[in-house]
């Protein structure tokens, strides 16, 4: 990027924490100008932006409920209003409440597939509407090998993961001719504190369904998405890939 260019907008959903202040950190380094949407963490947030900006980044922080189609909306206008299109989208938000499906509590059920599924489709819904006038943009979904392969005790996580995959494919068939493309990064275990909560038996086991033998960590994840990001990825929409140590084949 030449010097006094502006920066292209990357806005990152659940960035304050994990896998998403990976990526966000991962593609300033990049060059992009990223507004850091967060849910409550608003300490960790503003940590990163610190980050960012201390590296000579640029990093904007945006509170907003990805399951709230009218917050999206209004903040997605902002943004647009405030810095310019939106470039790149990474829907990444994301939260997991296990159990087995005949204890599955609706409230339960419902905020999974609000968070993990509806976020991701409001968010793309509106970053999309501005993208398709500007004739290019990417779209990148963070579900889960869980998703793919299913787990016991994680029906509605996997639900709210697999339709994310459907509804990725879809719309890279709808925005494809407008150069708007849209991949899907399937995780498999990653360092965080989504995983945190895993005993070291529960960890032990998974590693044993993993070939390259350790947990990933969130930065394997922001590598991916800084490719599926930048124009190096031209030619791939609708794709979904793996970052998952061979866990899933
Ligand atoms: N860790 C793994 O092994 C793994 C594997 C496969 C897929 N994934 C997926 O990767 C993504 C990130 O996971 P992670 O492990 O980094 O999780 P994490 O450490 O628990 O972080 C979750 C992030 O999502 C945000 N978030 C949650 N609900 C939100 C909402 N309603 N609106 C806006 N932001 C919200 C949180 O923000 P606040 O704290 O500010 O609320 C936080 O920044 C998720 O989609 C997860 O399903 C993770």
């Amino acid at each position: 990027m030449q010097t006094g260019e502006r920066k292209p907008i990357a806005v990152v959903t659940g960035a304050s924490r994990g896998i998403g202040a990976a990526i966000a950190l991962r593609l300033a380094r990049e060059g992009y100008h990223l507004i850091l949407n967060y849910g409550s963490s608003e300490e960790k947030a503003r940590q990163l932006q610190t980050l960012i900006q201390a590296g000579g980044g640029k990093a904007e922080l945006c509170q907003f409920d990805v399951a709230n189609s009218a917050q999206v909306n209004e903040k997605f206008d902002w943004i647009a209003k405030t810095f310019g299109k939106v470039s790149v989208l990474v829907n990444n938000a994301g939260i997991s409440i296990d159990g087995l499906l005949i204890r599955m509590k609706d409230e339960d059920l419902e905020k999974v597939l609000s968070v993990d599924l509806k976020g991701a489709i409001y968010c793309t819904r509106a970053a999309a509407n501005h993208m398709m006038r500007e004739r290019k943009g990417s779209i990148i979904q963070i579900s889960s090998v869980i998703g793919e392969m299913g787990n016991a005790g994680q029906g509605a996580y996997a639900a709210a993961k697999a339709g994310l995959i459907g509804f990725s494919k879809s719309i890279a068939k709808e925005l494809g001719s407008r150069q708007v493309r849209v991949n899907v990064v399937t995780p498999g275990f990653i360092a965080t504190d989504m995983t945190g909560v895993l005993t070291d038996a529960q960890k032990e086991d998974i590693l044993r369904t993993v070939p390259l033998g350790f947990l990933g960590e969130p930065e394997d994840v922001a590598a991916l998405v800084a490719f599926l990001a930048s124009p190096a990825s031209r030619y791939l929409t609708g794709q979904v890939i793996g970052v998952n140590g061979g866990m899933y084949m």
